[in-house]
């Protein structure tokens, strides 16, 4: 049986990227593998957060966790703060990291923009991310294809540290859906979904009703020549709503090519609308049993036991390989 870790941070927004991405990978490893699910708040006060909201949008993730498919018996769901090995094992990977190897990360200089007044903790965020990977021994890591860059540097430093102090860690390898790993805005097909857009049409979230579903792909962003074809470099736009279609529905996309043949955006769009609302009312009805309810709060503490007990067991050994404690 393999490791499986990922995480998803509590910022709000919960998109349909992050949905067909990584969440639905989640769902199915969980069926051969060993699962630890993180909500990483400590990834988040990267950047600044109202206190009350983060506390609420941990409960929102983690619900919708469960409503995804995720099973607490099978999966640790737990968040990153409750157990403290990710901050203290990301100290001494951060004695081993580069500040050069860091400075090239591209989210960070998107981020930070050069400004000097950019939290450390931006530029350290790769470091708390691979931390958080090796802790857990994990083998495979689902993801987007965004977090590329920082599955790479995880396996820099694995490898780096197993060079120096014998083998210490495992060498964990990214997972990217053919379809999902990079769903794109939907009013600027040229760059990705992003919980953070200032147009809320340019998503749609998970917990969005029917007709922001319908504003939000009636109104995404096309091309003139109004045929359906996939074609992400001259049609970008309804390239990616092929996508989401595929991922949502099942359907390759010569075959979505095909059954669209001579109809228009509109037809295809209003199919695409269906075919969203069919996928998230089911996960919006079972978010809203359990968002509320006091098992959400069982769930979280038990996952962090069975995250702690599995993350102490490293720390004991990256100890001892670096000579530190008695
Ligand atoms: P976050 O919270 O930004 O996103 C959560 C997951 O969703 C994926 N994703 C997307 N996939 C497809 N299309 C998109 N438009 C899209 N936008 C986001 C992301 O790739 C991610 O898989 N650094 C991570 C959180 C993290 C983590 C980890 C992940 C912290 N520690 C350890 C894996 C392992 C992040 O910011 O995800």
């Amino acid at each position: 049986m393999k490791r499986v870790f990922s995480g998803v941070q509590p910022t709000g927004n919960i998109h349909i990227g992050n949905y067909l991405g990584a969440l639905k990978q989640f769902v199915e490893l969980q069926e051969e593998n060993e699962c630890v699910y993180c909500i990483v708040d400590l990834h988040s006060i990267t950047l600044p957060q109202d206190p009350k909201i983060l506390k609420k949008n941990i409960l929102d993730v983690a619900a919708l966790y469960i409503a995804v498919g995720l099973d607490p018996k099978r999966s640790a769901i737990f968040v990153q703060s409750m157990v403290s090995g990710h901050a203290e094992l990301a100290w001494i990977l951060m004695c081993n990291s580069y500040t050069g190897e860091l400075s090239r990360m591209t989210q960070f200089k998107q981020k930070s923009r050069d400004n000097e007044s950019a939290p450390t903790g931006l530029f350290t965020y790769p470091i708390l991310m691979a931390a958080d990977i090796l802790l857990y021994d994990s083998d495979v890591v689902p993801v987007g294809s965004d977090q590329k860059q920082h599955i790479e540097i995880t396996r820099d430093l694995a490898i780096r540290v197993n060079n120096k102090y014998g083998k210490t860690f495992v060498v964990p390898e990214g997972r990217f859906l053919k379809e999902g790993a990079r769903i794109m805005s939907l009013d600027d097909p040229t760059s990705k979904m992003s919980k953070s857009a200032e147009n809320i049409h340019s998503r749609i979230s998970l917990l969005d009703n029917a007709s922001k579903i319908k504003k939000s792909i009636m109104k995404s962003t096309t091309d003139s020549e109004g045929s359906v074809r996939f074609d992400m470099d001259e049609k970008p736009g309804i390239s990616n709503l092929i996508n989401i279609y595929s991922s949502f529905s099942g359907l390759e996309t010569a075959d979505i090519e095909k059954k669209y043949t001579g109809c228009g955006y509109g037809e295809f769009k209003k199919d695409l609308v269906d075919v969203t609302v069919e996928a998230v009312l089911p996960i919006q009805q079972r978010y809203s049993d359990i968002r509320e309810s006091e098992e959400l709060i069982r769930i979280l503490k038990e996952g962090a036991e069975r995250a702690a007990a599995i993350s102490e067991k490293t720390m004991d050994r990256v100890k001892k390989k670096f000579g530190l404690g008695v």
